[in-house]
């Protein structure tokens, strides 16, 4: 009766979108808000493809540390799940598990400018941030942006849902692909970033983007009660220093959350804290219901999925198996047009 049709085939969709995160373990209200409630969304109006790059992790730790990739790859995928990403619908998949990105990373390694790759802005903050200098920073790193035009491309896909910071490397993958078709025939589509409008999510410390490397973060899968505790350490109004002062909702962070969480206690909150009719531990406490709230159905769900012995094992595994029938189709399409010889299997 033929073949099985193969992922994606089938789809109704035209569009693929690809994005990817790199394995940070348990993810925070920033990422959900930011990126993981999109790419829930995405799955309604394309085929999509979800990768955990652990690959592109390797550019940043070494030796020990590298220990944590398979937890926090568990981990962060249990969020996704949680999420609302759907095995049935979208191709969720590790990165080193389809091997055949390396090698499409190594092709297109010859086709990318040296003088491209050190010029990407986010390349030169990492050598500023590790510390080191164009001599002692690695090889790899200096190609992150052609290992990530591989990701994309292998799948053919067209529309890269990512944050602002990442369109420089999207711009990248642009020219790469531009120069590859011309100098091999039309292979690949040019990948377009789509950006999503959301919130700039600030952290607890009230300043600065919520991030877990900053410690200022809320993470999706942590129980009510350390929500709470950490909402209670958030900074608010810096001049409202006793009980009685009236705070300044507009420039106080957990005011910014409250939008987010308690949209229907809004006018409420802004009034009460105006008028000094609660204190901020108080309205940290509404606000803290507030994300539990939002939460719930998502940390029932994770515990459900958790419970599931070898549940995201098995979805990888899945994804991983669909993943490379379409990569080894991509990769031998790339070896002809560049004049290698077939894999004899
Ligand atoms: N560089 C991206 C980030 O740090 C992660 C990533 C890797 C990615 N490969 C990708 C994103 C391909 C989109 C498409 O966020």
């Amino acid at each position: 009766c033929g073949r099985l049709p193969v992922w994606g085939e089938m789809s109704i969709f035209e569009h693929t979108v690809f994005s990817g995160m790199r394995p940070s373990g348990r993810l925070h209200l920033g990422n959900y808000l930011g990126a993981l409630q999109n790419w829930v969304t995405l799955q309604e109006e394309y085929r999509c493809i979800y990768c955990a790059v652990d690959v592109h992790a390797l550019t940043d730790i070494q030796g020990e540390a590298t220990k944590e990739i398979r937890p926090n790859v568990q981990e962060m995928v249990l969020d996704w799940l949680a999420a609302g990403i759907d095995p049935e619908k979208s191709l969720i998949f590790v990165q080193s598990q389809v091997p055949e990105v390396m090698v499409l990373h190594s092709l297109l390694s010859m086709v990318t400018p040296l003088g491209w790759l050190l010029r990407v802005p986010s390349f030169k903050d990492k050598v500023r941030q590790l510390d080191a200098t164009e001599e002692t920073v690695s090889y790899g790193l200096v190609g992150y942006p052609v290992l990530m035009t591989s990701d994309i491309v292998l799948y053919k896909a067209d529309t890269v849902p990512v944050g602002e910071d990442q369109l420089p490397h999207l711009e990248l993958a642009r020219e790469i692909v531009r120069r590859f078709n011309h100098l091999y025939g039309p292979t690949f589509p040019e990948p377009q970033a789509k950006l999503a409008e959301y919130p700039l999510i600030i952290g607890l410390d009230g300043k600065q983007k919520m991030s877990k490397s900053l410690d200022n973060h809320i993470e999706l899968a942590s129980d009510e009660e350390a929500t709470r505790a950490r909402v209670l350490t958030a900074f608010t109004d810096p001049e409202r220093l006793r009980r009685t002062d009236p705070g300044r909702p507009l420039i106080c962070n957990v005011y910014a959350l409250h939008k987010l969480f308690n949209p229907d206690k809004l006018d409420d909150v802004y009034q009460q804290c105006t008028s000094a009719q609660i204190g901020c531990v108080e309205d940290k406490h509404l606000l803290a219901d507030g994300i539990n709230n939002a939460l719930e159905v998502f940390r029932e769900r994770r515990r459900e999925l958790a419970e599931r012995t070898g549940y995201v094992a098995d979805v990888l595994r899945d994804g991983a198996l669909r993943a490379r029938v379409i990569a080894r189709e991509t990769l031998a399409e790339v070896r002809d047009r560049m004049g290698l010889s077939e894999i004899v299997l």
